[in-house]
């Protein structure tokens, strides 16, 4: 293993220990950016009916709203905290499958319908943009349907190594500080890194940091 890579694995693994250590608390954080409830109503419009893969499900933020929409669900997360969250926002009998693995080295073992991914794509190293985007296609159906959201959202204090950087700066409520990545996306560009990769997924910005993406594989309509 190269010096760079042993780096982003170390990375990788703090961003999990964070998300971890946060699990008791992600829920209470104070969301009220501008358009934070424009992606909710998107979702719903674009119905994820059929199989559907949460990727990166957390303490379970879309699983109830995905689960009003899909016949079945698998929800992929690394941290047992957050899974253990996510299991208890979700009704007794509600036909989902909790994952505790790395995407990083995580395959499907079947293909969706559609594929969720809840404020995860700007948590994926800009170095693993490509070969995240080939598990997705890896666990869609023909003519599967991704639907994704996210934000730009980074405060002056957590840009630790600057504004350049993908690395940034998060606290615990107790004070504990972690590195995690958060790439700050603008949703044209993304939109067009994704049509070079083979996807047409239309990214629309919000009236505040967040955005969305909807779309599939170029040349598969409907
Ligand atoms: C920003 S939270 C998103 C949670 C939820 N989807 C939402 O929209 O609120 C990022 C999630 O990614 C998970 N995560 C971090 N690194 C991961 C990895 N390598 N593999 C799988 N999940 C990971 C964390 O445990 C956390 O639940």
């Amino acid at each position: 293993m190269t010096t760079q890579s042993a780096a982003q694995e170390q990375l990788l693994s703090e961003q999990r220990a964070y998300y971890s250590a946060f699990a008791p608390d992600y829920l209470d954080q104070p969301l009220d950016l501008p358009g934070g409830g424009e992606p909710a109503t998107a979702l719903d419009a674009f119905r994820p009916v059929g199989s559907v893969l949460e990727l990166a499900c957390g303490p379970g933020t879309w699983t109830p709203q995905l689960l009003r929409h899909a016949a079945d669900l698998t929800a992929v997360d690394a941290s047992p905290e957050m899974l253990a969250i996510a299991a208890g926002r979700v009704p007794p009998g509600a036909p989902v499958r909790f994952v505790e693995a790395d995407l990083f080295g995580w395959e499907p073992d079947r293909r969706y319908d559609v594929v969720f991914m809840g404020c995860w794509l700007s948590h994926v190293p800009e170095s693993r943009f490509t070969s995240f985007w080939s598990l997705v296609a890896a666990a869609l159906a023909p003519r599967g349907r991704v639907f994704f959201v996210d934000d730009h959202h980074r405060t002056p204090e957590e840009l630790v190594e600057g504004p350049a950087s993908s690395t940034v700066e998060r606290r615990t409520p107790d004070g504990a500080a972690y590195r995690i990545v958060k790439v700050p996306y603008e949703p044209a560009e993304l939109e067009r890194r994704l049509r070079g990769l083979g996807w047409d997924i239309t990214v629309t910005p919000t009236a505040g940091p967040f955005y969305w993406g909807a779309g599939g594989r170029a040349g598969e309509s409907g």
